[in-house]
């Protein structure tokens, strides 16, 4: 079994705030592409910029300013975002950038060669906001303003030459396609909408612009850019230096093992961007997966609707790491989820300072006092500790299978669970009261601590810096966490020093508290 993994995340329209639903798409496929490297894969995890099309060039117009100055600067927020983040991204592609013009101009040569590309007119509604194209059927009227019924986006009508791509031709080989790899759409409730949308029938699709300028040129033909969709799709290609698929980067990454993506843009992803490579005779990514929106309030949260939570400010606030164990466990994933510093707060009290930062601390401080700062020696396992040991590496090959269904919720309820079956066990054994049992008391603190590790393995790509400092008790670094150790119950040596630990969450003081 190939142990590569190339995950994506989209490229951002660079915008001069970005909230937290980019951020929440970031911090997820960070949460994938860590626990995919701490199970021994080749993990390519790519970000970036979409920087073309009318909306940015109207975007810079406004600000009076050069479209690829415009881009400099803000494609730099999102870089400062993705530190921020703590994201370890492996590229951050910018579509202005030369490898991804001569990528999407050789793709565009493709598609022409294989007779998919023809010039017309298109006469129809456009949303610049979305670079999207809407049917009649999908408009609707507010307040005397058409808009896109599905993004809420005003819609502007369009009446020039461009070039089509035959995408109808590809409405069969589609379905084809989506019936033998039932996994390539997720979630499962998403797949029925694409397919039922493509069954309805796909016409073919404008795929360049004449009336503006700034996007990639059509090759030998300077009045017209390409569609922007068509351009940004093709980064997930493009950072793998195709079209040179001997690549070493394009034969170990392609076909990506999962583009993650918001619901609002799989329409582009499940089906345009297979149309296209199956075009241009390139392989299909495995997994498109559509996750949810994050909402204020009812809403989608949005720079257009003003509803924006900033994330640099909540880091700044509270750190990465409870937002980012915040998201997680909080969003149900695959479905939309509202957020609110409030329950934010609660996370941290609860779980974090709580659960974990509390089992930590008081099992340290036993040790230090109680144990002459090491690991015991001298350990007999009973049935009690073996049956919350056991269920680790009972489970591993099932909390393995779950990520790949991107069964996040599994996930953290597992170690939301085993954190709780921990402090239990440390509560009910009582150690503190067996200090005439030696060989008892060394084997109730062996095996909290080998909790600890397991857990804190578990919580390296939801919480890395945490995880981290609390590892540093073992002395056990970033590049030592190995998953599969979750299930060695003898993993840390007798003997071992302890570090001692600072407090790992503060808690916050509610002011109704
Ligand atoms: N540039 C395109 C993507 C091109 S990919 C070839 C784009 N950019 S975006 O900046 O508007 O959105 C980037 C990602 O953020 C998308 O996956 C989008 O779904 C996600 N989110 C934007 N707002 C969101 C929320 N409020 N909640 C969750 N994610 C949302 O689309």
């Amino acid at each position: 079994m190939s142990k590569n993994f190339y995950i994506t995340t989209p490229i951002y329209y660079p915008s001069a705030k970005p909230h937290m639903g980019h951020a929440y798409s970031s911090i997820i496929a960070d949460f994938f592409a860590r626990f995919k490297r701490i199970d021994g894969f080749n993990v390519h995890f790519l970000t970036g910029t979409d920087e073309h099309g009318l909306k940015i060039q109207r975007a810079a117009e406004k600000n009076n300013i050069d479209p690829l100055k415009f881009c400099d600067e803000i494609s730099q927020t999102f870089k400062n975002l993705s530190k921020k983040l703590n994201l370890t991204n492996t590229d951050f592609i910018r579509t202005t950038e030369k490898r991804h013009k001569d990528s999407v101009q050789f793709i565009w040569k493709e598609l022409e060669k294989n007779d998919d590309i023809y010039l017309s007119k298109y006469s129809g509604w456009y949303s610049v906001s979305d670079e999207a194209f809407y049917n009649e059927d999908e408009i609707e009227e507010d307040n005397g303003i058409k808009i896109a019924s599905v993004s809420k986006s005003p819609v502007e009508w369009m009446d020039e030459e461009s070039f089509f791509f035959r995408l109808s031709k590809w409405e069969k080989p589609l379905l084809e396609f989506y019936k033998n790899n039932p996994d390539f759409i997720q979630p499962e409730s998403r797949k029925n909408e694409v397919i039922s949308f493509v069954e309805n029938g796909l016409k073919d699709l404008s795929v360049s612009r004449k009336s503006f300028s700034w996007g990639i040129k059509v090759p030998n033909n300077d009045d017209h850019v390409i569609y922007v969709w068509l351009d940004a799709l093709t980064n997930y290609i493009s950072a793998l230096n195709y079209p040179n698929k001997n690549d070493e980067l394009f034969k170990r990454f392609w076909p990506a093992s999962i583009h993650l993506i918001g619901k609002d843009i799989l329409r582009f992803h499940a089906i345009y961007w297979p149309a296209f490579l199956l075009a241009a005779k390139i392989e299909l990514p495995k997994k498109v997966y559509g996750h949810g929106w994050i909402l204020s309030g009812d809403e989608k949260m949005s720079k257009s609707k003003g509803n924006i939570l900033d994330p640099i400010e909540i880091v700044d606030k509270y750190g990465i790491d409870p937002l980012r164990y915040y998201l997680v466990k909080e969003v149900s994933f695959g479905n939309d989820g509202n957020i609110s510093q409030k329950r934010l707060e609660d996370c941290i009290n609860s779980d974090l300072a709580n659960n974990y930062g509390n089992l930590c601390q008081r099992t340290v401080s036993f040790v230090l006092k109680n144990c002459d700062k090491k690991v015991p020696e001298t350990i007999n396992f009973k049935d009690e500790d073996m049956k919350i040991l056991n269920k680790f590496s009972i489970n591993i090959e099932n909390i393995r299978s779950q990520i790949d269904k991107q069964n996040i919720n599994y996930y953290i309820n597992f170690i939301v669970d085993s954190l709780f079956d921990a402090n239990k066990y440390f509560n009910d054994q009582e150690p503190w009261k067996k200090k005439d049992d030696q060989t008892r008391l060394n084997t109730i603190i062996y095996t909290t601590l080998e909790i600890i590790r397991k857990i804190s393995f578990m919580l390296y790509p939801i919480i890395p810096e945490t995880s981290l400092k609390a590892l540093n008790i073992f002395n056990i670094k970033e590049d030592d966490i190995i998953f599969s150790t979750i299930s060695n119950h003898e993993y840390l040596k007798p003997g071992l020093e302890i570090k001692s630990i600072n407090i790992l969450f503060k808690k916050i003081e509610k002011e109704n508290d």
